[in-house]
């Protein structure tokens, strides 16, 4: 775990879930996220970067059958995850590790989300997540993924610019020219909450072709 930004995550994971709670309308905006993947209710879905797990909650109320996987690079993570999903009895298939290098087996999934991850990778291992989206999503599956669009062109997210330079915070939060590259197009983009007073949340579906 090499960036700042998830290393930090890791070790407040305990207080992950109050602080959304607090900072924004998270059963809304993660019911608007189901909503825009239009679930048949059988699928095999995958949730990367899944933090606490509280979609993939969600998501198994709305499943008839299928099955969810989760991964996520922090250990602490994980472990908040495991222990939501134990407390309302729900099987998730968690795992640890990262979304450069997914240990599926290709054409596995129907439906994979992305949600708030792509500000925690650097150019490279944004290139590398689409192409590992790309192999293990089905011919005709859907990648859903929420990610902050262009950050305000101000004195702060300058800083904080120049600061993450190698921290993966800030390459182009969603770069436009990798989808296409690794074998993915956008058919939808809708916008989503705006966070944090000024970040506009981008909601996005995109299939392979
Ligand atoms: C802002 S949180 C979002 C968590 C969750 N998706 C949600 O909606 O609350 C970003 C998550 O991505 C995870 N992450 C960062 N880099 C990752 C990587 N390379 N592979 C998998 N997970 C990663 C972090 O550990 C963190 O849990």
């Amino acid at each position: 775990m090499k960036h700042l930004i998830t290393r930090s995550l890791n070790l407040v994971a305990c207080f992950y879930d109050p602080f959304l709670k607090l900072t924004m309308d998270e059963e809304k905006f993660r019911q608007e996220i189901i909503e825009t993947a239009n679930l048949g209710g059988d699928e095999k879905i995958l949730d990367i970067g899944c933090g606490t797990g509280t979609l993939d909650l969600m998501l198994a109320e709305t499943l008839d059958s299928g099955h969810i996987y989760a991964i996520d690079l922090a250990p602490k993570m994980i472990k908040v995850a495991k222990k939501k999903a134990q407390r309302k009895g729900k099987e998730i298939d968690y795992r640890i590790g990262s979304s450069s290098s997914l240990p599926y087996e290709d054409n596995k999934f129907e439906v994979i989300f992305t949600i708030l991850l792509f500000h925690h990778l650097n150019f490279e291992e944004k290139g590398k997540t689409l192409r590992e989206i790309s192999l293990v999503l089905k011919e005709d599956g859907k990648y859903i993924s929420a990610e902050f669009g262009q950050f305000p062109d101000d004195f702060f997210h300058g800083i904080l610019l120049k600061f993450s330079r190698f921290s993966g915070v800030l390459h182009g939060l969603y770069p436009s020219e990798l989808i296409g590259q690794n074998g993915l197009f956008i058919e939808k983009e809708i916008n989503g909450p705006i966070l944090g007073g000024d970040h506009q949340v981008i909601y996005r579906v995109l299939k392979k072709g």
